[in-house]
């Protein structure tokens, strides 16, 4: 179980209790326009302490940009990111992020590039426990095989792995993840987000983790938070009351998961189909909890695993 070595590296469960804090993370009014067009329209949502978060949204909406905002790589047009208070610029060694890509150093080796974002982080750590902690993260992503490799050497969802566990081996409060697990196959997936979890619930990290897959969001959130399509707003928030390990099938999350999918799918409806359209004010803004779900909305696509 990659969990145990985690642990012993992380100490024991240093989960804050739920809500005990004041929010980590606060978003308000967030806006960005680009060229003239108005990518984010005014997003408002909060994350506590501990809380593993999904956005969930339609490609182009703008997650990217979200998560590139909130990690201080892009300034808002509008509107204002706090994280523990403070800008996030000046909060860099709060955060890890995960891209989308890998983003590796062709002339590092794996173990070299999951090494490099402690270095970067804290200089003081010695060289020695730079790797040690390389090595025990590249175990949990299952490529402990390929520490020696450069990342010419490597699949694409092996650089992916690689960059997951440089994220991961700073040990930072906040993690932001965009899509890191899209462009792996089904068993990898499962495998990394069961990972995830276990690290999460270890360490009591703050995961902020972005998706257009419900079925993800689903398996791994405290609560999701959906985005309309552009100019983006946050369509709703949902508390995803349901028990971990969870399974995609479980009968629990169909609720939310009818719910979510007539948002996912809300704008491109057939004609006739008039409940719950993207741009209606009842579903803009953050509803806390989970509203009524609307009948018969069972038909999108999942991927129906874990
Ligand atoms: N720097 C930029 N210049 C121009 N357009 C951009 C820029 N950044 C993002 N966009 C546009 O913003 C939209 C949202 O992009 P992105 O945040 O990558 O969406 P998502 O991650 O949800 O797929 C896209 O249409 C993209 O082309
Ligand atoms: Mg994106």
């Amino acid at each position: 179980m990659p969990s145990g070595s985690v642990q012993a590296a992380a100490g024991p469960d240093r989960r804050p209790s739920p809500g005990g804090d004041r929010p980590l993370l606060v978003v308000s009014g967030l806006g960005f326009t680009v060229g003239g067009e108005t990518i984010l329209a005014g997003i408002d949502f909060s994350v506590d302490a501990g809380e593993f978060v999904c956005v969930l949204g339609p490609s182009g909406c703008g997650k990217t940009t979200l998560l590139r905002l909130i990690g201080g790589l892009l300034r808002p047009s509008r509107g204002e990111v706090r994280i523990a208070g403070a800008d996030p610029a000046r909060q860099w060694r709060q955060v890890a992020y995960v891209f989308q890509s890998a983003r590796l150093c062709g002339w590092r080796t794996a173990a070299q590039n999951v090494a490099l974002g402690l270095e970067l982080r804290d200089p003081s750590v010695p060289r020695a426990e730079r790797l040690r902690r390389a090595e025990e993260y590249l175990r949990l992503v299952q490529l402990e095989d390929r520490r020696d490799r450069y990342p010419a050497t490597l699949s694409g969802g092996e650089a992916q792995r690689v960059a997951l566990a440089r994220a991961l081996a700073v040990e930072s409060p906040i993690l932001l993840m965009d899509e890191p697990f899209a462009n792996l196959d089904v068993r990898t997936r499962r495998h990394l987000r069961r990972a995830l979890l276990d690290v999460w619930k270890i360490t009591g990290r703050t995961i902020l983790f972005v998706t257009h897959d419900l079925d993800e969001a689903l398996i791994l959130a405290d609560r999701i938070i959906v985005l309309s399509d552009r100019p983006t707003r946050v369509r709703r928030v949902v508390t995803v009351d349901v028990p971990r390990p969870r399974d995609p099938a479980d009968p629990a999350l169909e609720p939310i998961r009818s719910l979510l999918l007539a948002d996912l799918t809300g704008g491109r409806r057939a004609a006739g189909d008039e409940d719950g359209a993207a741009g209606e004010p009842g579903l803009t803004g953050a509803a806390p909890g989970l509203p009524a779900a609307p009948a018969g909305r069972g038909d999108g696509e999942r991927d129906g695993q874990p």
